[in-house]
């Protein structure tokens, strides 16, 4: 944080602008549509559920990613909650693990971790877990499934300290699990809170208490439930260290609500949480200097960029991390990669299952903007200032594979097919100086499935992907005579990525060396963004 800064603009200090990262199953999908419930952005549950059952195999989760208007709107969601107005970012659903989910959590202030009560800390949330930690990321907890057999509470808290490396501090406590799963004592707030199991749409019932030796409690808790309560509340207070805003912030500690997503248990609690302790829009990195919300100038930065929402029209939407000031609409943004202004007429907010247009946004926010291809990954929006916002990390592709037209006479289609997705950032795309056809480089192997699916269904173009002969792709830089000779004798490994700078392809780490040695004023690296 930085020091002596002024005091938020309220307007700014109430947003939250945040992801949920969690194992696929863990329950998301029904957290965050509870999330929507609870803050007004739909009426009824079930009208985000599609996505997550979309999941289950392959084909139906392509099938999702299809249906933009459903991956889209559930990108970016807005919504108010009391006082607060929350961000929710999404992460990408599948297990494959995507460049798409690094970035966005490039543009959130924190993250919401999602576990399996009976299941713990998996695969998926270990990974998402140490992204986040990479940039300190804030993180609250929320353990899900608590009306199902769970593992022992202490248990569950001890395996996210010891596989995370953070602190955990409980704000809720459960009372029993599965079929005798009653509900949560509260904390912070020194409440009960009982769940509902005839409707999974009410909020709970939560009983004022004074203190662990209120009569109340046995009112409502069977002594020997109670007994254990008492006990493990008492453990845990010994035991485990009570809540730090500080430390939550810094990422060094968690706090974690236990509950049932499915039965609207616990969710409110957490909301409460993320607003009462979650991060405000945090100040945002450039190679410049560090670029604090209040700043009146307005700017923001590209982390996504979403084609073909529309089929029938090939536009784009770039969605923008806002990190300073306040944006109304018809502004005139200066798009520093360019050098040229453009005039944000038409930028939209995403509010749960519609699209709507925004007519002013504040730090923290995440606007979408249309636009024919000019907006790109990491490309910053400013009032005159040129800025480079950092962070947005690029990957070097760790799987290739050749790709072709079903159809010899589509080729020109497939090019604009790929070039698309290159901008997106979906994909890396590689034009072989020699013969036909093109490479594609992507970080998980889900992502070529992806791409076939989406080249079929937006551009009507069956494509192969076909095994290539290269395994690795390094961007070479230098003087023009040296990359002239380099060129000339390695010509069957050289490409043109889409921006049109020199690739060396290979599939033997001996070829890069032996380049590096022969060339000693070339540069070889794995990712573009850090030549
Ligand atoms: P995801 O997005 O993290 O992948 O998870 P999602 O919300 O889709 O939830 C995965 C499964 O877990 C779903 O069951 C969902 O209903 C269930 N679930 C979510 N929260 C809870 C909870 O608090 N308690 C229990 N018992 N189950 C929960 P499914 O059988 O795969 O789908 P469905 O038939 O229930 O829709």
């Amino acid at each position: 944080m930085l020091d002596n800064r002024p005091p938020l603009p309220p307007e700014i200090a109430r947003r939250r602008t945040f992801a949920i990262i969690a194992h696929p199953d863990a329950g998301k999908t029904t957290l965050t549509e509870k999330f929507l419930l609870f803050g007004g952005a739909i009426q009824m549950a079930g009208q985000v559920r599609a996505k997550g059952e979309a999941r289950r195999t392959r084909s139906d989760f392509i099938k999702m990613e299809q249906e933009r208007g459903i991956s889209v709107s559930a990108s970016a969601m807005s919504f108010d909650f009391k006082e607060f107005r929350f961000n929710l970012v999404d992460t990408p659903g599948h297990s494959d693990f995507s460049e798409d989910t690094y970035r966005t959590l490039t543009a959130v202030d924190a993250a919401v971790m999602v576990i399996d009560g009976a299941k713990g800390v998996e695969s998926q949330t270990r990974k998402l877990f140490e992204v986040c930690r990479l940039r300190d990321l804030p993180i609250l907890t929320f353990c899900n499934k608590m009306d199902r057999e769970a593992r022992d509470t202490f248990e569950i808290i001890d395996e996210i300290q010891e596989n995370l490396a953070i602190d955990v501090s409980p704000a809720s406590w459960p009372i029993g699990s599965g079929r005798d799963f009653l509900g949560c004592y509260d904390i912070l707030n020194d409440r009960l809170e009982l769940m509902d199991r005839a409707d999974r749409n009410r909020v709970v019932e939560t009983i004022e208490i004074k203190g662990l030796g209120d009569p109340k409690l046995a009112q409502h808790i069977p002594a020997a439930m109670l007994a254990k309560l008492r006990e493990e509340l008492e453990m845990a207070r010994e035991l485990l260290p009570p809540l730090n805003r500080e430390a939550l912030l810094n990422g060094s500690m968690t706090p974690i609500w236990f509950g049932s997503a499915i039965n609207s248990f616990g969710v409110k609690e957490l909301m409460d949480g993320i607003g009462k302790f979650g991060p405000e829009p945090q100040p945002q990195p450039t190679a410049e200097r560090k670029v604090a919300p209040e700043e009146t100038a307005v700017t923001g930065v590209v982390f996504k960029v979403q084609a073909n929402m529309d089929p029938k029209h090939r536009d784009r939407v770039a969605f923008v991390r806002l990190a300073s000031g306040h944006f109304e609409r018809g502004m005139k943004l200066h798009h520093v990669r360019s050098k040229k202004i453009m005039a944000i007429s038409n930028p939209v907010l995403f509010l749960a299952a519609d699209r709507e247009l925004a007519e002013e946004a504040w730090a923290g926010d995440i606007i979408g903007i249309p636009n024919h291809g000019q907006l790109r990954i990491g490309d910053a929006l400013t009032q005159g200032e040129a800025l480079r916002f950092t962070g947005i990390p690029s990957f070097a592709p760790e799987l290739l594979q050749g790709v072709r037209a079903g159809d010899p006479m589509k080729a020109k289609h497939l090019e604009k097919a790929l070039l698309q997705f290159a901008e997106e950032g979906a994909a890396k795309v590689f034009k072989p100086a020699i013969g036909s056809g093109y490479i594609v480089g992507v970080v998980g192997a889900l992502q070529f499935d992806v791409l076939a699916s989406r080249i079929e269904q937006e551009y009507s173009l069956p494509v192969r992907f076909e095994p290539s002969q290269f395994t690795s792709a390094r961007w070479v830089r230098g003087p023009k005579a040296e990359m002239e000779k380099f060129m000339s004798v390695n010509k069957g490994h050289i490409a043109q990525d889409s921006d049109g700078d020199t690739v060396f392809l290979t599939r033997l780490q001996w070829d890069i060396d032996r380049i590096i040695r022969d060339y000693p004023e070339l540069k070889l690296t794995a990712t573009k963004e850090m030549m």
